[in-house]
């Protein structure tokens, strides 16, 4: 694996006017894919996913619209989470994972040879389900990601607030940046997190469950953390909790089990009228 992912930081541009991806460089075929990069910044094509011999997820094919909030339903067990983790490659660091088919960040295949995982986790960050800061400073965790890349360069106590702003905690934090992330509370633990999968500027946010875990007051912040994030990044997330995904998302993907996409659609229509029986008896909590 070569590591000329390309450099962090902001957007580039090409000739187009498009964004590029950042992580590597575009192919014609690649690009041929590439139908209308404005709209779409995650492309799945006939995706499969294996653990060994068991197959996780059946030919997922799905086109993720920028700068909204996408959220992935569906089950225990149908692979949400193995879908979640095949955008930014975390199933790379699983061994008996194999991925097979084609996933496009900006029209550029993350599975290329020249892809760099870790510039591609830069661009496309990860919220898990159980807050996991690091045993280090408020500070550290979230300056952690912007030290890693290499700008510590005298403006990281501005980024380190920012982020804090923008993941809504710097109120509740700004005299206390010494201590340590694991001190705060659940909620709070969380929105470090996601301090910290902001502050190196990323594009995308995979979030995993991220309430799961929480109090109402605590989820409530997130989801509205959520729909303040979408102004600026493609947020897609992993929920149980259907009124969650009905209130925070614009599109709605339902995973069955067998590891199939069964309908992808604007959540209003998933939550109002959806094509399949399957999937209005899953949200109507007849099965599930
Ligand atoms: N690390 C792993 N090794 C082997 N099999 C795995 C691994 N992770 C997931 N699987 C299997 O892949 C399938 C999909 O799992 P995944 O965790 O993606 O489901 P999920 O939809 O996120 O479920 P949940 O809602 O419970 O989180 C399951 O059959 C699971 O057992
Ligand atoms: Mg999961």
């Amino acid at each position: 694996m070569t590591a000329n992912g390309g450099g962090p930081g902001t957007v580039s541009t090409s000739e187009t006017g498009r964004p590029e991806s950042g992580i590597g460089s575009v192919t014609d075929e690649d690009s041929r894919r590439d139908a209308d990069p404005a709209e779409t910044i995650i492309e799945s094509r006939d995706l499969d996913v294996y653990y060994g011999d068991d197959q996780a997820l059946q030919s997922i094919s799905m086109e993720i619209p920028e700068q909204q909030v996408t959220a992935l339903i569906g089950p225990s067990g149908c692979g949400k989470s193995t879908f979640l983790r095949s955008i930014n490659r975390m199933n790379d660091l699983i061994d008996v994972a194999r991925v097979e088919g084609d996933l496009f960040f900006r029209g550029k295949n993350v599975y290329d040879d020249d892809v760099d995982p870790v510039a591609l986790r830069r661009k496309i960050g990860m919220v898990f389900q159980k807050p996991n800061p690091f045993p280090k400073s408020i500070y550290d965790n979230v300056a952690y990601g912007l030290r890693v890349q290499g700008e510590d360069d005298g403006d990281l106590d501005e980024q380190v607030h920012t982020a804090l702003e923008r993941a809504a905690l710097l109120d509740e934090v700004e005299d206390q940046l010494e201590t340590s992330g694991l001190d705060l509370s659940g909620g709070q633990q969380q929105r470090l997190c996601i301090a910290r999968a902001i502050a190196p500027d990323p594009e995308v946010i995979l979030m995993d469950e991220p309430a799961s875990a929480l109090d109402p007051v605590a989820t409530s912040k997130i989801e509205d953390l959520v729909e303040e994030l979408a102004e600026e990044y493609t947020v897609i997330i992993v929920t149980h909790n259907m009124q969650q995904a009905a209130r925070i998302s614009d599109k709605t993907a339902v995973f069955l089990t067998g590891g199939r996409l069964v309908e992808f659609d604007d959540t209003d229509k998933i939550f109002e009228n959806p094509e399949h029986d399957r999937v209005e008896d899953y949200i109507t909590g007849k099965f599930g």
